[in-house]
């Protein structure tokens, strides 16, 4: 037996806890060598569905799969030990019924071994988060802008420019936080309709494009790191790798094409 006793990842309790607290860092990975950078930082790791645009090309979200998902998240936990780490459930897998919700998310579950999956929506999947935290599984939910209504909603259109919709958005993120949601990101609203969103949840709120004041942020990694091409105005970009990148991969072709590449005899000297 290890001396050592293994570290824990965070817990759902330990989340829940930090509202109102010390800000939760929370950021995306998709790949395990991305996921141990990001777990030396963060208290949760994200598996976005965003990985259908970022890694797959994909023009939205709305065709990654379950498949997809469990690949990239048993990646994500092979590459961290410390985060919780929580998963996407992809457009299509949750949606029809609180018994299809509950079938996709415990073989999430138990397939990459998260800590939590993610669902969009607020009210009208109250019914579904209950039915899942009831039978074991940590549900965090996504209000304001959802990626994945954004044919219903005509595009990434920033939410409650309207006060008169307020109510609504303040409504979407009681009813999660009833049904026993134990965090709930806010993307995409104002940011005072964001505040007020922090102020009536007892859950912590963990903000995207919305306000400083959330109980944390997340952000997606590649766009943060200027790895991505076009990013959302709100995203602060933290680095420029994309250059870099460039840089790099330039000066490997010239040395290939210089015939400076090191033969093996050099390489093993
Ligand atoms: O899919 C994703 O990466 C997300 C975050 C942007 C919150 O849902």
């Amino acid at each position: 037996m290890s001396a050592q006793a293994p570290i824990k990842r965070l817990s759902v309790p330990q989340i829940a806890s930090r509202k109102g607290e010390e800000p939760l860092v929370a950021l995306t990975a998709y790949t395990a060598p991305m996921a141990t950078l990001v777990d030396a930082h963060a208290d949760i790791i994200l598996v976005g569905d965003s990985l259908g645009m970022v890694v797959h090309g994909l023009p939205s979200t709305l065709g990654v799969t379950l498949e997809m998902m469990i690949l990239h998240g048993q990646a994500v936990m092979r590459g961290s030990h410390r985060a919780m780490v929580v998963i996407d459930m992809p457009f299509g897998s949750y949606e029809e019924s609180p018994e299809q919700a509950f079938r996709n998310a415990a073989r999430v579950m138990a397939e990459t071994g998260c800590g939590a999956v993610k669902l969009e929506g607020g009210t009208r999947m109250a019914d579904t988060i209950r039915f899942l935290v009831d039978r074991g599984i940590p549900v965090m939910a996504h209000v304001g802008l959802t990626p994945q209504s954004t044919n219903v909603m005509g595009g990434f259109k920033t939410q409650g420019r309207d006060q008169a919709s307020w109510p609504a958005h303040l409504a979407d993120a009681q009813a999660v936080a009833e049904a026993g949601a134990f965090s709930l990101v806010v993307e995409g609203v104002m940011e005072a309709l964001a505040d007020r969103i922090t102020d009536s949840v007892p859950i912590p709120t963990i903000g995207i494009g919305a306000s400083a004041r959330c109980d944390g942020q997340i952000l997606v990694l590649d766009d943060m790191l200027g790895l991505s091409g076009r990013v959302p105005r709100f995203v602060q970009k933290f680095g420029d790798l994309a250059p870099r990148a460039d840089q790099a991969i330039a000066a490997y072709a010239a040395a290939v094409r210089d015939r400076s590449f090191p033969g093996e005899d050099q390489v093993y000297r």
